[in-house]
């Protein structure tokens, strides 16, 4: 039986190579393959959690959408909208933020991140945040959410609320239980800058991310400029433990070419990184430059792009539209 596939993006700027090879390369994968129902929501009332320009969003929303596109999803096959048109996602985190627990959202890890010390400061938006997150999902009755490893925590949050949902109205089985699909050993992918840290939009220096629309030789400079280490590459994965910096390129090589560390590190085991980085760059203006490119081509065609919201929003309405009936038999309106 085909898959029921829900993921979400959020329309903030910068996509960059770990939103790629953690999330929207498995969206395309998962959209190729033919039983299954993809649904891939640019999620914009998650954006306002933190202060937006209204201009760049409106820019951003497109670029994500031409993101998708360029990567390779296909809208006649995959619902491609934006969230904030169809109601029924804001509708149905209000009805779930009663049935969530606040002990629940205390725990979550990326709003203690997000909020940073001044907590009191935070929007209330991005507290509940993961509950938004678990009515997008919801509402589809999705079977898998292909997401980066960040987001495990949500979905586990989003299984909770389901499942209290169901429990508390006596409604078996109403909201089904999602499974994440993450990708094993690129679901993180980190800074070229700090291998501890995470690959991310709003890190200031550029040169700690691949963006998806960089030029050939920003791809080729910012993989030179990469941080490494002096020693030679390894021959096993164990040896890599303590050298985050190696790791995250090697990964980043394997994830691109399709290929497991074990595979990559057996092609360079014993040669230093100039000539590994070489070759990795190489790939990057192989695989990524493509894509930037033909993001650029769509982002000067914004009426297309502006269809293929128009055309997914009407299907995403008529999907969500049944269910908010369901759930509002079940709540009692
Ligand atoms: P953000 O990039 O701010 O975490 P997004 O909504 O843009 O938030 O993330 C889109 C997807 O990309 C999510 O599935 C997220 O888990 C994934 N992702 C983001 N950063 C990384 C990373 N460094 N490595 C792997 N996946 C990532
Ligand atoms: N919270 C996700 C992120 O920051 C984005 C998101 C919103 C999402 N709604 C979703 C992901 C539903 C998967 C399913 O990356």
């Amino acid at each position: 039986m085909g898959k029921k596939i829900f993921s979400g993006v959020q329309p903030t700027g910068n996509l960059h190579l770990g939103n790629y090879l953690g999330a929207i390369k498995n969206f395309v994968q998962l959209n190729n393959e033919k039983e299954n129902d993809c649904v891939f929501c640019v999620v914009d009332l998650h954006a306002i959690t933190v202060s937006q320009d209204p201009i760049e969003l409106k820019n951003n929303i497109l670029e994500t959408v031409a993101t998708f596109i360029a990567s390779g999803i296909d809208h006649r096959k995959s619902i491609i909208f934006n969230q904030s048109q169809i109601s029924a996602h804001a509708e149905a985190a209000w009805i779930l933020s009663c049935v969530a627990r606040m002990g629940w959202l205390n725990r979550m890890t990326q709003f203690k991140e997000k909020a940073g010390k001044d907590k009191e400061k935070a929007s209330v938006g991005l507290y509940s945040y993961p509950i938004l997150m678990a009515a997008d999902i919801l509402l589809y009755d999705t079977t898998h959410v292909p997401v980066g490893d960040d987001q495990k925590q949500h979905l586990e949050l989003c299984r909770d609320i389901a499942q209290k949902f169901n429990n508390d109205f006596n409604a078996n089985d109403f909201f089904k239980l999602p499974e994440p699909l993450i990708q094993k050993n690129f679901s993180r992918i980190m800074s070229l800058k700090d291998g501890l840290k995470k690959m991310s939009k709003s890190e200031i220096s550029d040169f700690s991310r691949i963006n998806l629309t960089d030029d050939k030789d920003v791809l080729v400079n910012k993989v030179k400029k990469a941080k490494t280490d002096t020693l030679p590459i390894p021959s096993t994965v164990d040896e890599l433990s303590e050298r985050p910096e190696a790791k995250n390129l090697l990964n980043i090589y394997s994830s691109l070419t399709e290929s497991t560390l074990e595979s990559s590190l057996k092609e360079f085991s014993g040669k230093n990184f100039s000539a590994f980085k070489e070759r990795l760059a190489n790939v990057l203006v192989e695989k990524i430059y493509p894509i930037s490119v033909e993001i650029k081509k769509l982002l000067n065609e914004k009426n297309y792009l502006d269809d293929i919201l128009i055309e997914g929003c009407k299907k995403a309405r008529k999907i969500t539209s049944e269910k908010v009936k369901k759930i509002h038999e079940i709540v009692g309106f």
